[in-house]
């Protein structure tokens, strides 16, 4: 089997046919490109993050200031970029993290569908969110082989919860993510400037309004009163009361393998250990939630630690194969992706989405066959040196 680096070999022979790349080889094209293909609030709403975004741009800097060590003569001339988790072999390290409005990022508006498409077009896991356009069901079946997590945001309504629960588990979905940095919706000065929140608009919330319990709530369906529909939606969405005593709960609902969400400290990866949690996804959720924190990928050797053996999946900050390489030797057992691909669909729908994964595994690969680390458990912690 070749590298994922071989790629590059491809379109360096087009460009001697005068042939060049029609999708952007780097993020900052990439984003820029997004820009223009999104309205301003699908912008604002995906790009933006909270407060002056200090803490989203720290995300991505807090990288810089790790460099990976180079080894020579390491035998590296074929690497391997699989990971296990819970058992199961994932043929690269990369997973689609949820995003909540993948589902409009596509003109057509069934971007949820786009991106299992996408996955399974390149074996790279996706999570997808509770806030789909498309019901949940629907994107299990197009994921096709290739593992699918449901992400939860745990609704204040225990029924409706324990509904989504079921239907994730009849509909296929391999793991449950509990997102618990989101109980209540963070400051983002972009949205508030444009008075503009996507799921007030009733866009993306197929999964509630295709579910039979939350249709239960209501007093006509939202079919015939998206409005009433929207706003109960909305008094349901939040729960910043939910604590560690409801996990006991949340545990019982499902054997499906459960991680959560949004974990950034020693001590909370304990507590959620000890509720029988069986995994850990170390995320500040791109910076879109609380301004002024850590950057997620500091936060990561306190979370490994604590984990033991623990899957460890690790997401916020990720822009090229580089950070890739890095949350890997720092100890992720795989990596999440947010903005990037959202903007490669809003690009160029299912190719753009494989185009962003190509590139990234590709610099992760060709990193790893530079240096000389031919598989992942070669990238240790001691792989890498603290920068200044
Ligand atoms: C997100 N994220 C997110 N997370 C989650 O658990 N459920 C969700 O519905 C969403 N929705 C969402 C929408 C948008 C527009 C973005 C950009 C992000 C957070 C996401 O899963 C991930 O944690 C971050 O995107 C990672 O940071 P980067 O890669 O975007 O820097």
């Amino acid at each position: 089997m070749g590298n994922f680096g071989d790629w590059q070999l491809g379109i360096y022979l087009d460009g001697l046919q005068g042939v060049r790349p029609d999708l952007p080889m780097s993020y900052a094209a990439l984003a820029e490109a997004a820009e223009a293909a999104m309205s301003p609030e699908l912008w604002s709403y995906v790009a933006g993050g909270a407060g002056d975004e200090h803490t989203q741009d720290a995300n991505v800097a807090a990288f810089q200031r790790w460099g990976l060590v180079p080894r020579m003569l390491a035998g590296a001339a074929e690497r391997d970029l699989s990971v296990e988790l819970f058992g199961q072999r994932f043929e690269t390290p990369l997973m689609l993290a949820p995003v909540g409005v993948i589902g409009i990022c596509e003109e057509a508006g069934h971007g949820d569908l786009t991106t299992a498409r996408a996955a399974a077009a390149t074996g790279v896991p996706m999570v997808a969110s509770t806030l789909m356009q498309d019901p949940m069901e629907d994107v299990a079946a197009a994921l096709g082989d290739t593992p699918g997590w449901f992400q939860l945001y745990p609704p204040s309504d225990r029924e409706v919860c324990e509904s989504f629960v079921r239907r994730a588990e009849a509909s296929g979905w391999q793991a449950i993510v509990v997102t618990l940095d989101t109980l209540t919706l963070g400051w983002r000065p972009r949205d508030l400037a444009l008075g503009s929140f996507p799921q007030l608009k009733g866009l993306c919330l197929a999964n509630y309004f295709s579910d039979p319990v939350f249709r239960s709530r209501l007093a006509v369906p939202p079919e015939e009163d998206l409005e009433a529909a929207t706003g109960h939606w909305a008094l349901t969405f939040g729960n910043p009361g939910l604590s560690w005593d409801d996990l006991a709960w949340l545990r019982s609902l499902t054997d499906l393998p459960l991680l959560l969400k949004g974990i950034c400290s020693g001590e909370d990866v304990r507590r959620a250990l000890d509720h029988g949690v069986d995994g850990i996804y170390c995320s500040n959720h791109g910076g879109r939630q609380a301004n002024g924190g850590l950057p997620a990928i500091d936060c990561l050797p306190e979370v490994v630690e604590a984990a033991g053996d623990a899957p460890v999946v690790f997401d916020s900050g990720i822009r090229s194969g580089a950070e890739v390489v890095k949350a890997l030797a720092l100890g992720a057992s795989a990596v999440g992706i947010g903005r990037p691909y959202a903007y490669g669909l809003a690009v160029g729908g299912q190719r753009g989405i494989e185009h962003v994964l190509r590139c990234l595994l590709a610099e992760t690969d060709l990193i790893m066959a530079v240096d000389g680390y031919p598989d992942i458990a070669s990238l240790r912690r001691d792989a890498l040196r603290r920068v200044g």
